[in-house]
This record gives C-alpha cells, structure tokens and sequence, in this order.
C-alpha cells in the first residue's frame, strides 16, 4: 500500500501544480498547497470529499461536475481543458491531466490529477479575439464606405450622361403633345404615362447630381426652424396626405448656425416624406428641434466620422412617425444607395443616402431608431458652434 502521509509533504513542496489524489472511489485523499491555493480551501477541508466538489459544471468542457466520476480513473487523461471551481464559486480554467497507478498486486488504485492554472493565457486569449473582432469590425467599416463612396461616384457619373438623353426625351415628349392636342385618349394617355415616368427619372438624377461631393455647400448662417418650416410647407403643396398629423416643436432659443438651406431642406422633405409613406393608414409625426451639450461622444454611420465629443454643443434635429417601423434586417442597409423596400413604383431608394451625405458635409450626424410596428425616428445632429 502507499503511504499518503509520506508523499504529503513532498507534494507540498516539490509540486508547484495544483496536485490532488484520488482513491479508487473517487475520495480525495491527498492534495497539495498549490491547489489548496488556487481553488481556496484550508488544509483539511478538501480530503474525504468527492473529487467532483473543485469542479466546475461548466458546459465549455466536456469535463466538469456531472461527469468527473465517470472520466476520471478510466485511463489517462493529458492536457484536457476544464474548469475548477473555487470554494468562492469563481471558476478557474486549468489543463487537466490525470493517471491510475495500481500498487503491487495490482489491486488497489489510486488516481493523481494536476491541474495547470490557464487563467492567464484565457485572459489573454480573449483579449486578442477582441481586438480581432475590431479590427474586423472596422475593416468591414471601412469597405462598406469605400463601396459607398464607389457606387456614389458611379451613380453620379450615370447620372451626367443620362441627363441630356433624358431632357431631349421630355423635350421630345412636349413638342409631341403639343402637335397633336386632339389625339384619341389612349394615345394621350401613353403621352402622360411617359411624361411621368420621363419626368420621374429626371428627378432622380437631379437628385443624384445635386448632391455629388464636387459640389461645394453654400453656407449661411441659418435659423434652422425656418428650414424645417419650408420643408413642411413644400411637402404640403407637393403631396395629398390624409389621416396625417403633423406636430411641429420648435425650441426658439436655437442658435442660428451655418448651414446650406437647399441641402438641408432636401434632407427635412425627404425624411418628412419617408415618415409620411410609412404610415399608409394615417398617424402622426413629431417635429422637434433644440440644442443642448452631448452626454457623450457620438460616432457616425459606419463608423466614418467620429465628429463629436463629449460636452459639444448640438443643434438637434428629431423627426419622429408612429409609422411600421423598420425591421432588423432592413437597418444595416438604410443608407445604401437604391436600397428601398417601396417597390418599382414607389421609392428610388436614395432619399436617406443622399440625406446621410449632405449631413456628413456639415460634419453632422444622423441616427436612426426604429422599433417594428411602433414606429421611427430620425435624429439629426449638427455643429452648434
Ligand atoms: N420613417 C421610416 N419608417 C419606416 N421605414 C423607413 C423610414 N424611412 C426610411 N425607411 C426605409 O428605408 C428605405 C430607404 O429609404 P429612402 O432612402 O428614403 O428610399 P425610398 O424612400 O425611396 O424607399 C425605405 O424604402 C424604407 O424601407
Ligand atoms: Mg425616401
């Protein structure tokens, strides 16, 4: 038979693991100062317990509290991840190796388990999958607005060589009509269908040309209240909407700051006309406008600008509907160019990002929230100094 007595204090001396033995029937039997210390027990109050106590029931190992009794002792087991779990509840990450020595008549066995303590090199681990996830995270980023910023300068380019082709064809159109005035309906009709549709694209490459970076902002000091009004008021003369309440909050203590009143007129009718589109059966939208210091610093869309800090005064810009709402897996594409969900008749997909663009030129920001059948609201930030 072994003398445990004997191998003892070797064991506390010579045995920088955590060491413990286990008898046949899975009785801790010895254990050394090292695991005493890494799991937080007093001499003595580990022996006689079942080895399963200083284990963890962690999911992460396929070694833990449930199955202790049956792995170990059944072979050798070398350089296993598990958990330990301290007298506190903590739980330690250790490489877990075990052995049966057999004594003589090879009758008796006894079961010595080390434990190296890996706390370090997890804590480490995980730090390095964070940085990687990042720097992913900001590459991703990256080439988003890259590809962006590609698709823009091409629409754009599109753009300038549609015009002409496009003007000629309404031209064309006009001079069409006018020469025959008392054509058959059907045929007055297919002359307003391609007016429309005429007169539809060319709105949108306006829309695209109008924006494209080359062209410099006019800036004026502005009172953004009579901006918004404007928006309201072109919104009101260009489109019938019923069932539609709009509620205007203006602060009149806003300060006036310098801004493109065209552009930014753009953005308000576009995002008023999104809200108002969002609400086929009637609802209401919030207009608010105020300014006030950030409780903290604000990070643009994708990451591209970080252009305010904390304690920067903002001028802030809410347009708020009761409308469906946008749902999760619509949210990341926002803001790329054509991305609508209105169908072929409905949107062209550019009013947001052409709006995130003509914020981004102010060095502003917008965010957006939106909850699911509840509704949405748009929030813009710009330099209030
Ligand atoms: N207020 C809103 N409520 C719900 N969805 C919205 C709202 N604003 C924008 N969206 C969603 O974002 C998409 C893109 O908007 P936008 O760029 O203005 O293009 P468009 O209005 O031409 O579809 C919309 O098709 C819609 O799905
Ligand atoms: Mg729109």
């Amino acid at each position: 038979m072994f003398e445990l007595k004997d191998i003892k204090d070797s064991l506390d001396k010579f045995v920088i693991d955590p060491l413990m033995v286990v008898d046949a029937e899975k009785n801790i039997c010895v254990v050394n100062e090292a695991l005493r210390y890494l799991v937080g027990y007093k001499e003595g109050e580990l022996v006689g317990k079942k080895a399963e106590v200083i284990f963890a029931d962690s999911e992460k190992s396929i070694l833990r509290k449930s199955n202790v009794e049956k792995l170990i002792g059944t072979g050798t087991i070398l350089n296993i991840e598990t958990y330990y779990q301290a007298k506190d509840g903590r739980e330690v990450p250790v490489l877990f190796s075990s052995s049966v020595i057999h004594d003589q008549n090879d009758k008796d066995a006894l079961i010595v388990c080390t434990a190296r303590d890996i706390s370090e090199r997890k804590r480490v681990e995980e730090e390095l999958r964070a940085a990687y996830e990042q720097i992913k995270e900001a590459q991703d980023q990256l080439v988003q607005a890259e590809k962006l910023n590609a698709i823009g300068l091409l629409a754009s380019g599109v753009a300038h060589e549609v015009k002409n082709p496009l003007g000629i064809i309404i031209q064309g159109i006009n001079y069409l009509q006018a020469k025959f005035p008392d054509s058959e309906v059907d045929v007055n009709s297919t002359f307003s269908m391609m007016m429309e549709s005429a007169k539809r694209a060319n709105g949108i490459v306006n829309t695209l040309l109008d924006f494209s970076k080359a062209k410099k902002l006019e800036l004026k000091l502005e009172d953004i209240n009579a901006i918004l009004e404007g928006a309201l008021e072109l919104v009101k003369a260009n489109i019938k909407f019923e069932k539609i309440n709009i509620n205007i909050d203006k602060n009149k203590n806003i300060p006036h700051i310098f801004v493109d009143k065209n552009r930014l007129e753009q953005v308000f009718v576009n995002l008023i006309m999104n809200a108002i589109q969002a609400m086929p059966k009637g609802g209401k939208i919030f207009i608010r406008s105020y300014d006030k210091n950030l409780p903290e610093s604000k990070q643009g869309i994708y990451g591209r600008n970080d252009y305010f800090k904390a304690g920067e005064r903002v001028l802030v810009v809410e347009i708020t509907d009761t409308g469906e709402g946008i749902p999760p897996a619509a949210f990341k594409k926002l803001f790329n160019p054509f991305f609508t969900t209105k169908g072929l008749h409905g949107g062209s997909g550019i009013g947001l990002y052409v709006s995130r663009n003509i914020i981004d030129m102010h060095k502003g920001l917008i965010e957006i929230k939106s909850t699911e059948g509840k509704g949405t609201k748009v929030i813009i930030f710009l330099r209030a100094s």
